[in-house]
């Protein structure tokens, strides 16, 4: 399996931002693992014009639709229109600030492998629901609920992201980190079988160069979601290297 650097810019960066992307495949030219940068929309046509082949980009959304009277709203293949190969889906920010269920993440999921993009769905427990211990049953559900059954090692990334270790500079305990990515690792081998060996988990929540190396020395972790860190080339590339030398 080929471990994936994950970049989400969220809502950041305009065209002058974009000189990031060239500093980082400046500094990657041959990259030991794959790398996704997630721009908004805005920018995705234009960083996709700048990426070459060592960069994947991608894009924070999509709507379930193909098409239609959906006023804002942007489609998986307006996405791969633009040149985006993934897309984020069911990032804890879309749940809360725009109350998207599973039954919605499933359903833009499937949109997105209609358009032949790679989904990176989102699960993750809030602060609450650690505290009373329901971080497994939280993230059990998410993921029967937001994957639909066609997804496959090919077109399926998920990304493990604790809401209260997003934006904070917290992060949880490696044995914390370790014991939610063992259980979506069974959770996805007793639904896909032997191909869920090869769906890449990736962490995320506050992943910055200096927490990389022991976070990817992880089990089941093959990579990082990265919000702030991806947003300056060198903190970035930091990341990708210290996902390039993981050794477990
Ligand atoms: P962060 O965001 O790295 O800024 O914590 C991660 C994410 O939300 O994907």
């Amino acid at each position: 399996m080929r471990k994936l650097a994950a970049g989400n810019w969220k809502m950041n960066g305009v065209a002058a931002n974009l000189a990031e992307v060239a500093a980082i495949r400046a500094a990657h030219p041959a990259p030991g693992v794959d790398i996704l940068l997630c721009p908004p929309a805005t920018l995705l046509s234009r960083m996709s014009d700048k990426a070459g082949a060592a960069i994947f980009t991608g894009g924070q959304d999509c709507h379930a639709a193909a098409s239609g009277a959906h006023t804002g709203d942007i489609s998986a293949a307006m996405l791969a229109d633009a040149g985006a190969s993934h897309v984020i889906l069911g990032h804890s920010e879309r749940r809360a600030d725009h109350g998207e269920t599973d039954a919605q993440v499933c359903d833009k999921t499937q949109a997105a492998l209609a358009a032949g993009l790679t989904a990176v769905v989102c699960v993750g427990e809030t602060e609450a629901q650690r505290d009373i211990g329901e971080t497994l049953d939280v993230v059990g559900q998410q993921l029967a609920g937001s994957i639909p059954d066609t997804a496959t090692s090919a077109t399926l990334v998920v990304a493990y992201e604790p809401v209260w270790a997003i934006g904070t500079g917290r992060v949880p305990t490696l044995d914390q980190i370790a014991e939610v990515h063992d259980f979506i690792r069974a959770e996805l081998t007793a639904r896909f079988g032997d191909d869920a060996a090869e769906i890449r988990l990736l962490y995320g929540g506050s992943v910055k160069p200096g927490n990389a190396a022991e976070i990817f020395a992880t089990p089941n972790v093959d990579g990082a979601l990265v919000g702030g860190a991806s947003l300056k080339a060198t903190d970035f590339s930091g990341i990708i290297t210290a996902l390039e030398n993981a050794r477990r």
